[in-house]
């Protein structure tokens, strides 16, 4: 049986974890992932200050007791005192993928010339693949655009589920000799 594709969305935020501001970025990063996946999939929101021992307790609750196979975290990334999300992120992964820090500031520097500002990361922590995005709700789709391509293999490689994705939207990648789960 297909394993149930459970995707959690993290806004870091001290501002809009106490109110002071409506939370533009997780709904941003729903919107995105209804627009572009073509398997049935469920959101697990939530809302943090820029905290790093809670952002590190909430990242490993919902990669293990959460079956989250992906989380993608939006804010904290930049050079602002509070801003934690990536070493919150880099304390619990198993391993970091850098390339995927690259090619979203590469992307972003198209963009805006701040996108260098922007310290987000990208790891696995056991069958999560935890991915970090700026604040900005315009820099959800334009970094999640530039690497999705390369989650759903990523996924298959950590054992999660098998993700299909609508290709006019965001075409997932996967080398000829992948071989497509059940
Ligand atoms: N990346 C994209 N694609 N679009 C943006 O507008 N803003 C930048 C940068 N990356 C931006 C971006 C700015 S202004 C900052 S300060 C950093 O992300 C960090 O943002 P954060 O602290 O909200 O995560």
């Amino acid at each position: 049986m297909q394993q149930e594709i459970r995707i959690g969305i993290v806004t870091v935020s001290d501002r809009a974890s106490r109110g002071e501001y409506e939370d533009l970025g997780g709904p941003a990063i729903r919107e995105w992932f209804e627009r572009a996946l073509a398997s049935p999939w469920q959101p697990v929101s939530r809302m943090i200050p820029d905290e790093q021992v809670e952002i590190e307790k909430l990242l490993a609750e919902l990669a293990d007791k959460d079956g989250c196979c992906l989380i993608v975290t939006t804010g904290g990334t930049g050079p602002a005192k509070r801003d934690v999300t990536p070493e919150a992120t880099a304390a619990v992964c198993d391993k970091l993928l850098d390339g995927f820090g690259e090619q979203m500031r590469a992307v972003s520097l198209q963009y805006v010339p701040t996108a260098i500002l922007s310290r987000q990361i990208a790891g696995i922590r056991g069958s999560a693949l935890i991915i970090n995005l700026p604040g900005k709700p315009s820099a959800i789709a334009e970094c999640l655009d530039a690497v999705f391509p390369a989650v759903p293999y990523c996924i298959d490689l950590i054992d999660g589920p098998y993700i299909e994705t609508h290709d006019e939207v965001v075409k997932a990648f996967r080398p000829k000799h992948a071989v497509k789960k059940q």
